[in-house]
C-alpha cells in the first residue's frame, strides 16, 4: 500500500483548476488527499468551493506583509502546517522568492496558459494572438526559481482559429488545463514523475 500523500493547493481567484483537481482526486481514488486550499486573496472565489467540499482553507493575504520575503515565509509556515508532499499552484498569481521555491523543490507544480517556453508572464492569450501563432496551449511544469520555466510535465495544444479573441482562446485553453493538470498531479502522487537532467520522465501506470 502506498502512503496517502497530502496535496496543498494555492489559488488567487476563481480556482477552476483547483476544482478540476478536487473532482478528479475524489473520482479517481488517488493515493492522496487535498489537505488544504490556501489563497493570498481573501476574496478568491475558489475558497467557497473548497469550504463547501469540506476542505480546510486558509488565507495568507499578501497585502498584510511589508515585502515578498515576509509574505513567502508566512505562506510557507501555513502550507507546512498541512505537511504537504505536493504543492499545486492553480492560478496563484505571485512571483515567488528563491528560498520559498527551494523549500518545495521537486514537489511544487504550476500550470501556465501557454506552450512554454513561449509566452511566459501575463496576458498569454493576447501574446499568442499578437505573435500570430497557429498553435497555443497550456503547460504543467515543476516550479524553479526561473519564472514560468521549469521541467515540463505535460502540455496540451489548441489550434488558433481565425477570429479568435483573447476570451475565446482562453476558454479553449482552460478546458485543456482542466484535463492535463489533474492528470499531472495524479502522476506525481502515484510516484510516476522523475526529473532527469532538467527533463521529466513519466512512468506508465502500475497495473493493479
Ligand atoms: C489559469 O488559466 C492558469 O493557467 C492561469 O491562471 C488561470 C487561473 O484560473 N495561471 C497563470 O497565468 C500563472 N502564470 P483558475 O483560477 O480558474 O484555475
Amino acid at each position: 500500500m502506498r502512503a496517502m500523500k497530502n496535496i496543498v493547493i494555492l489559488i488567487s481567484g476563481r480556482g477552476s483548476n483547483m476544482q478540476a483537481i478536487v473532482h478528479a482526486a475524489r473520482a479517481g481514488g488517488w493515493p492522496a488527499r487535498i489537505a488544504a486550499v490556501i489563497s493570498n486573496r481573501p476574496d478568491a472565489a475558489g475558497l467557497a468551493f473548497a469550504q463547501a467540499q469540506g476542505i480546510p482553507t486558509a488565507v495568507v493575504a499578501n497585502r498584510e506583509f511589508p515585502n515578498r520575503e515576509c509574505f513567502d515565509a508566512a505562506l510557507q509556515r501555513e502550507i507546512d502546517r498541512f505537511a504537504p508532499d505536493l504543492v499545486v499552484l492553480a492560478g496563484f498569481m505571485r512571483i515567488l522568492t528563491e528560498p520559498f521555491v527551494a523549500h518545495y523543490a521537486g514537489r511544487m507544480l504550476n500550470i501556465h496558459p501557454s506552450l512554454l517556453p513561449s509566452f511566459p508572464g501575463l496576458a498569454t492569450h493576447r501574446q499568442a494572438l499578437a505573435a500570430g501563432v497557429r498553435v497555443h496551449g497550456a503547460t504543467v511544469h515543476f516550479v524553479t526559481a526561473d519564472l514560468d520555466h521549469g521541467p515540463i510535465v505535460a502540455q496540451a495544444a489548441v489550434a488558433v482559429e481565425a477570429g479568435d479573441t483573447e476570451s475565446s482562446l482562453a476558454e479553449r485553453v482552460l478546458a485543456q488545463e482542466h484535463i492535463i493538470y489533474p492528470e499531472a498531479v495524479r502522476c506525481f502522487v502515484e510516484d510516476r514523475l522523475a526529473i532527469d537532467n532538467g527533463l521529466v520522465r513519466v512512468a506508465p501506470p502500475v497495473q493493479a
